[in-house]
């Protein structure tokens, strides 16, 4: 018998059966508040398939029938923020619950503020009176310093450290490494790279890079924006999305900050 099964624990499923999943099924190993019963992800191939003791289970579609069998709450663990965030709205429609995962490593202060989907691997350290929106991944050993605010599905890759008062609006990507100075904004859906100093505001939807930090990608043009927002671009993207979790691909729709 799996000695997974026979436990009391609330039961999960993780979304996303990519790297980013199996860092995700070991957070929730160790941290034990759950029984994992599985992976979910788009890709047929992957179907059927065990992954680290666990099998894939099938697509976002067999989520009602797991649901009314007794499953309780999903995790969705795809590194790209935009679908992550989009998947989690799935797992909602669904009636599922968004249940967060953090590793017994990781370092939380008594008074941070946590919303739901959220991944906290090993050795993060967050500090006194953080927010945390939902669907934020604070990767391997990052920091968040006192009063930082991180908007919805935000990545903090490992590594990287944010001193106090940051503000991380919904969507952005900070890189391996990166360094980011006191009370600095990060906007939304921009791109930190790895090893990057960023000693002032990052414009929303700017990549920038080196140090200290220089922009080199913005939106050069009102037809590239517009093109962000074609209606092809929205049908297109649930279907055949998988766990490529080879960030930081930018989700096709701007967001709102949180
Ligand atoms: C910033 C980043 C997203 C840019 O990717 P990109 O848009 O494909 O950019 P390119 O590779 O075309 O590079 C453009 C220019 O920026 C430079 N550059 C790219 N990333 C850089 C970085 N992190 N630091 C310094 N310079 C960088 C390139 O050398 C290149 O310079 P050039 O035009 O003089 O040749 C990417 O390089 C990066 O740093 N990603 C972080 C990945 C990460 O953190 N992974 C962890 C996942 S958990």
């Amino acid at each position: 018998m799996d000695p997974t099964r026979c436990s009391d624990q609330p039961s999960v499923v993780i979304v996303g059966a990519g790297g980013h999943g199996r860092v995700v099924l070991d957070i929730l190993l160790r941290a034990g508040t759950y029984r994992v019963d599985g992976f979910v992800d788009s890709n047929p191939n992957l179907h059927g398939r065990r992954m680290d003791g666990r099998t894939v289970l099938g697509d976002l579609s067999c989520l009602p029938r797991l649901r009314d069998e007794g499953l309780y709450g999903a995790v969705v663990a795809i590194g790209d923020n935009g679908v992550r965030r989009e998947f989690a709205d799935h797992v909602e429609e669904m009636e599922l619950r968004l249940v967060n995962a953090i590793h017994p490593s990781a370092h939380l202060a008594h008074n941070v503020m946590l919303g739901k989907n959220i991944v906290i691997a090993a050795g993060a350290l967050v500090c006194t009176h953080c927010q945390l929106g939902d669907s934020v991944i604070l990767n391997t050993g990052c920091i968040v310093d006192h009063e930082s605010k991180i908007g919805t599905a935000v990545h903090i890759c490992p590594g990287a450290k944010l001193a106090g008062r940051v503000t991380v609006d919904s969507g952005a990507f900070i890189g391996i490494g990166a360094t980011i100075i006191q009370n600095v904004r990060i906007g939304y859906e921009a791109v930190v790279g790895g090893g990057a100093v960023v000693i002032r505001d990052v414009s929303p939807m700017t990549t920038v890079v080196g140090v200290p930090a220089r922009v080199i990608k913005d939106f050069a043009s009102v037809e590239e924006f517009a093109e962000w927002l074609l209606p092809e671009y929205v049908r297109a993207e649930p279907s055949g999305v998988t766990a490529d979790d080879s960030a930081p691909e930018r989700s096709r729709l701007p967001s709102a900050t949180s």
